[in-house]
Parts: structure tokens; sequence; C-alpha cells
């Protein structure tokens, strides 16, 4: 639905750089920030989108960060985010996970970096390489909401964090290892609806009972993230002020509770980022098949998973270089991949669906828009494509964020062994 750039802006970009080209908007990311500056503290899920420039951003605009792997910690750290002190409440990073391997336990005991949990495992493990180490604790409360099954990360289904029935043996398990509890923790899923929300902050609430009944104490609480946009016409907008008031509200019920001041977090990845971004495409062939009109592109699922993988729809349109405009008319937009599935028109379950757009030909661009989370960081080398490059326009200035990968990069890291 959202595009912030305008045509001209799109080619000159295109033709300096070439495509697919990701281009993201630094003004749209400062205005969602400060649509969220009611929360003491903002931890961007760099999941949606690490470009270490885009996390420079976020730091400059005091939003914390969040890693879910050694690799998003060492780009938070190269982003110039601090290693951890030991304040728990404050410290810059936070790892999240369900599971950790070796040299991501070595990382986050080197770096001081607290860790939020999703499995007592982790706990045993972190206490012995880490004794003391801060860390929230991720509860799964029994049920969640994604915009798809494959984003929806509470219930029994999911694979993420640690069952409401066992807080207390993980709480245990904080204690015998003598590690230093932070806060509780809860993300239900990605696209939430909003007719969730009471329920996941009673669940909150409850949680910090029980936490307190245990004997335990915490500084803060997370909300997690999962605030969606608009990515179509009549999808609905968050109302911001009331999703913080509820998650205020609970916060205020968790501090009676515990009898001492609370810290409130919120970890949003694609609200801070998705409407900031288009990738950019150009338009290589036209073809009919029985019924269907397919306009074939040179970006594909490797730069845009989102449609092939969730069904999930991206507002899309056609520029003509001569500005002129086109009739609508019914069109299967693919990409260039071999493989049925690389449609940027489909519906859940690889559904093709035809969309009205500007009669496009070889030579015009495609801008598909709201790419700025979950498109670059999901992006794969499939086919031997290398990573498209990234441009980050901050009003006037605009900068190459990432260059293009090349083909003899990936070549290299198997020749020559
Ligand atoms: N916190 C945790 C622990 C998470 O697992 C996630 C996302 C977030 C925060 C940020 O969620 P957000 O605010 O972006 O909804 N690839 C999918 C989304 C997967 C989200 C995974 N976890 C997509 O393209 O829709």
């Amino acid at each position: 639905m959202s595009n912030p750039f305008s045509p001209a802006q799109l080619w000159a970009l295109a033709d300096q750089h070439g495509t697919p080209l990701w281009v993201y908007d630094a003004a749209t990311i400062r205005a969602r920030i400060a649509q969220l500056k009611a929360f003491d503290t903002i931890r961007f899920a760099q999941k949606a989108c690490s470009n270490i420039h885009i996390l420079r951003l976020m730091r400059e605009q005091g939003v914390k960060v969040d890693a879910v792997s050694r690799g998003e910690i060492l780009r938070a750290l190269a982003a110039g985010y601090a290693a951890g002190h030991g304040d728990d409440l404050h410290s810059d990073i936070v790892f999240t996970a369900d599971v950790m391997d070796e040299a991501t336990l070595a990382c986050v005991a080197e770096h001081k970096v607290p860790v939020n949990a999703g499995s007592i495992d982790m706990l045993h493990q972190l206490a012995q390489a880490s004794p003391g180490h801060p860390v929230w604790l991720r509860i799964n409360p029994g049920f969640g909401h994604g915009h798809s099954n494959k984003t929806n990360t509470g219930g029994e289904h999911s694979k993420h964090g640690i069952w409401h029935s066992d807080l207390l043996a993980a709480l245990q398990a904080i204690r015998d290892g003598g590690l230093k509890l932070a806060g509780l923790h809860m993300h239900i899923g990605s696209g939430v609806d909003y007719g969730h929300l009471q329920q996941v902050c009673g669940a909150m609430v409850e949680l910090v009972r029980a936490t307190r009944q245990a004997g335990h104490d915490l500084q803060a609480i997370s909300a997690g993230g999962g605030l969606s946009i608009p990515y179509r016409d009549g999808d609905a907008t968050i109302d911001t002020a009331h999703y913080h008031g509820l998650w205020d509200a609970a916060r205020k019920d968790a501090e009676a509770i515990v009898g001492h001041a609370l810290g409130l977090e919120i970890e949003p990845g694609r609200f801070l980022v998705a409407e900031s971004g288009v990738l950019l495409g150009q338009v290589r062939a036209t073809k009919n098949a029985g019924s269907n009109h397919f306009v074939l592109v040179d970006t594909g699922f490797n730069e845009l998973m989102r449609p092939s993988m969730y069904g999930s729809w991206h507002g899309m349109e056609v520029l003509r270089r001569d500005g002129q405009a086109m009739p609508l008319r019914d069109a299967v937009v693919a990409g260039p991949l071999c493989e049925s599935g690389d449609v940027f028109t489909q519906g859940d379950g690889g559904v093709v669906l035809p969309r009205a757009l500007a009669g496009a030909s070889v030579g015009d661009l495609l801008v598909i828009h709201d790419t700025g989370a979950y498109g670059s960081s999901m992006s794969s080398n499939y086919n031997t494509r290398p990573l498209a490059a990234e441009v980050l326009v901050d009003g006037d200035s605009t900068r190459l964020i990432r260059r293009r990968q090349t083909v003899e990069e990936l070549l290299g890291l198997e020749l020559g062994l």
C-alpha cells in the first residue's frame, strides 16, 4: 500500500544501481519509531531488516535491539550497540532464542548479552557457561495468533517459548543455576489480531503474579512484537496509543504485585521497517498462457519470499520510463527462478491470483511495496543468484548500504579449498 518514493527517484536509483534493488526511506522509519515512543524501551527485532546501516539509524533514534543468532549479535555490535554491563534493564542487546549452539553460548557469555530463554535447557547451559548471567523468560501463554499459521508463535503447536505451566520449573532452574531474572517476555505471533491483546496482557499479569509468589523479583516486562501494518487498502492500521494504553495498564497491575516500578518493552520488527521499503525489479518478458497474462521480472522469491512462503499480498505498481499511464489489465507477476512457485501474485497454498496492474512491457520497472520487513533479510542465493543491493534514502541523501553480491564471491566459498 505504501511507496514513499517518486517514480523519478526510483528510475534514477534503478539506472544507477541496477535491479533487483531494495530501497528504504529513513523518514518513514523515524516516523514509526516516534509512534511507539510511549514505551520505555523500543527493541527492534532486527530479523526484519538487519542491514548495519538500518541498525545504526535505529540506534541514533534511541531504539535498542533484539538478536536471534550469533550473527545478529555481531551485527548489533558492528552497528555500535554496546555489549552488556550486567545492567539488565538497560542492555542494548538482548538475545532471544529457544535453542543455543556452543558458539552462540560462548558469544553471549563473552559480550554479556542478556538471554531471553525459550527453553529450560538453555537456562541450564547458560548457568554452566556464564554464572550470574541475566535472563529473560519467554513464555508461551498457551495461545497465539499470526497473519499465517507459520507466524503464530503461541499455543501447543508452536515451538517457541517456555510453556506457561513450566514457569515454576524455569524459575527453579534460574535459582539453582545462579542466574539473574531480568524480566518476562511474551511474543504470541507476527501480524497479530488486536482482539487478542487484552488476553495477552492479562496472561502477562498472571505470570508476574506467579513469579512473585515463587519468591522472584523482576525489573521489566516485554510485550514482544507482532504489530501488523496495512499491506492493502482496508487492512487495519494499529492505534499505537491504544496498544500502549493496554500494556501500560498491565504494567501497572504488575507493579502493584511486585511493589516497585517495572520497565515496559516492545519488540517490533515489521512495524518499524515494512512500509519504509520497496523492491524494484525490471520487466523482462510478457506472455500469455491460456487465460493468464504473465509479466516476468528480474526479481524472484530468492529476493522476496513472503508471497511464496505465506501467500502474502504486496501492493505493486508498474512504472513506465515516459511516465505514461497504461490501462489496467489482469496479470500474473512472476520471477526468473526455475520454479513454478516463483509468483508474486499468489494466495495461500500457491494459488495463482492475477492482479489488475498497469499493462507492463519489457523495460518497465515493477515496484513491490511494503518490503522493508522480511524482504532482504529473508533472501537467499537460490539458483546461484547474488544478493541484491540495498539503498537508504534520507531526505536529499541517497546511500548504497549494501553492494550487490557477485557470483564470484559465491563460487569463492567452494573453490580453492
Ligand atoms: N520478537 C520475537 C521473539 C519474534 O520472534 C519476532 C518475529 C518479533 C519479535 C518481531 O515480530 P514482528 O513485530 O515483526 O511481527 N517472516 C515473517 C515474520 C516472522 C516473524 C518471526 N518472529 C513474515 O514475513 O511475515
